[in-house]
């Protein structure tokens, strides 16, 4: 087992990586959380009837009463909604500050669990359980949790899909699996809102414990292996070439999921997140360099989330923030570099994949909360390993991106 160690204003935290580690989650817990009663699971559909198992028996072992909650895992769940749902359950079976909530599954259970938390009588311990290498590498890490908006203009749906009377207290089932509930609500949310501001509401509360046990990876699909691969891509290029190297030296081992690989990459990429955010938890400088490429991307996933998933945009939008760090001046010969080749070797898209109007485009870049007073903020390289905030992208470089991704 690998361990790295994250400071944040709460305390230090560890994230344990390895590929046996899910038997061990309810002996850490009462270590780590000795006054917690009730141990809420909230868990990803994809996983319910494989890892979570094993978490779930392990905290009834380790003594705890054990309260699950099934989340199908879309961006449209990712909502305030799904967290009254939480919240809800939580309330219903009395779960008490000093309890624990273990958020088990990809990035947006994650997110969306961990905002219950940090929300639920002013917040409560979080354990993270990531299952997807995104979450691994990235999302599990640093404490940020978020949940989507409705874009302005679909505000109005949004008082619709609340759920009504799917989400009231009273049809909420005391064993508390809403599999049932978490469909229907993803199908009308589909129906309804197809734009979403990303990430809109959320908190920066450190998780008690980061528990990656690389075993899971084995049942997620290449696709969203690849998107994982994506923000290991982005962390290489804040850090230094021998990552880079080393991710494309390994890709057939990595492909082939060997363990001990996959324990390093993750140990490895996780390493310069959590870096990074132990300098700098709340984003006052430092950290803002975690959004390399991300304006483009989140403004690509806004717009296109039925089609591109997360680490897909991250994909693209690497390609983008290449492209602008050259016309940008920064980094005059990004395009030796080869990333968009380097990205295509790995299996990851880097162009847009279908037309995408550049004016909804730039003003969902605007919306992207990294911006200040409608300007357009771009986190951009300077070289490998040398990222910088270019606080008002001009047209000139905005335009440069979106060349390079065929927006
Ligand atoms: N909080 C942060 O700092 C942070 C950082 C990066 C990304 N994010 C967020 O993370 C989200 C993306 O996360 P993601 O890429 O993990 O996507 P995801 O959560 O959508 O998971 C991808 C898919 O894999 C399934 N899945 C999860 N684990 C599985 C497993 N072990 N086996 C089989 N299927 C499995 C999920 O059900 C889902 O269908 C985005 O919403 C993004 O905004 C947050």
């Amino acid at each position: 087992m690998q361990s790295i160690s994250v400071q944040s204003a709460q305390g230090q935290y560890d994230i344990h990586v390895g590929d046996a580690l899910l038997q061990g989650v309810g002996a850490g817990v009462v270590k780590k959380i000795p006054k917690a009663r009730v141990a809420m699971l909230v868990v990803d559909h994809a996983v319910e009837q494989t890892w979570a198992r094993e978490v779930a028996a392990s905290l009834a072992a380790a003594g705890l009463r054990l309260v699950t909650h099934v989340v199908v895992a879309s961006e449209d769940n990712k909502s305030i909604a799904q967290v009254e749902k939480v919240w809800r359950c939580m309330l219903a079976e009395r779960v008490q500050r000093s309890d624990v909530l273990c958020a088990m599954g990809g990035g947006i259970v994650g997110d969306m669990a961990a905002f219950a938390a940090s929300t639920y009588m002013r917040g409560i311990a979080t354990v993270m359980i990531p299952t997807t290498l995104l979450a691994m590498v990235d999302a599990a890490i640093g404490g940020k949790s978020a949940v989507n908006l409705p874009m302005a203009s679909d505000a109005p749906d949004a008082s619709v899909n609340s759920g009504g009377a799917k989400n009231s207290p009273q049809s909420l089932p005391t064993n508390l699996t809403n599999n049932v509930n978490n469909n229907l609500t993803k199908n009308v949310n589909n129906n309804l809102s197809n734009n979403l501001a990303k990430n809109m509401a959320g908190t920066i509360c450190a998780p008690a414990w980061v528990v990656s046990d690389v075993r899971t990876l084995s049942t997620l699909s290449t696709r969203e292996f690849r998107c994982g691969l994506a923000e290991c891509v982005k962390h290489a290029l804040l850090a230094d070439e021998p990552m880079l190297s080393w991710l494309e030296k390994h890709r057939e081992g990595l492909r082939a999921m060997d363990p001990a690989r996959l324990v390093e990459l993750v140990h490895r990429s996780a390493s310069v997140k959590a870096a990074i955010v132990s300098r700098d938890e709340q984003e006052h400088g430092e950290r803002a360099h975690l959004n390399l490429g991300h304006t483009f991307a989140h403004a690509i996933e806004s717009l296109l989330h039925d089609q591109v998933h997360h680490g897909e945009a991250v994909s693209i939008g690497l390609v983008a923030m290449a492209a602008a760090s050259q016309a940008a001046g920064w980094w005059p010969d990004a395009d030796k570099f080869q990333l968009s080749k380097r990205l295509a070797d790995l299996g990851l898209p880097i162009k847009v994949p279908t037309v995408v109007d550049r004016t909804q485009l730039k003003n969902a870049m605007k919306l992207d909360k990294k911006g200040q007073s409608g300007a357009i903020r771009l986190v951009l390289l300077k070289g490998l390993g040398r990222p910088g905030v270019l606080d008002a992208a001009s047209e000139h470089v905005i335009h440069a991106g979106l060349d390079a991704i065929g927006a």
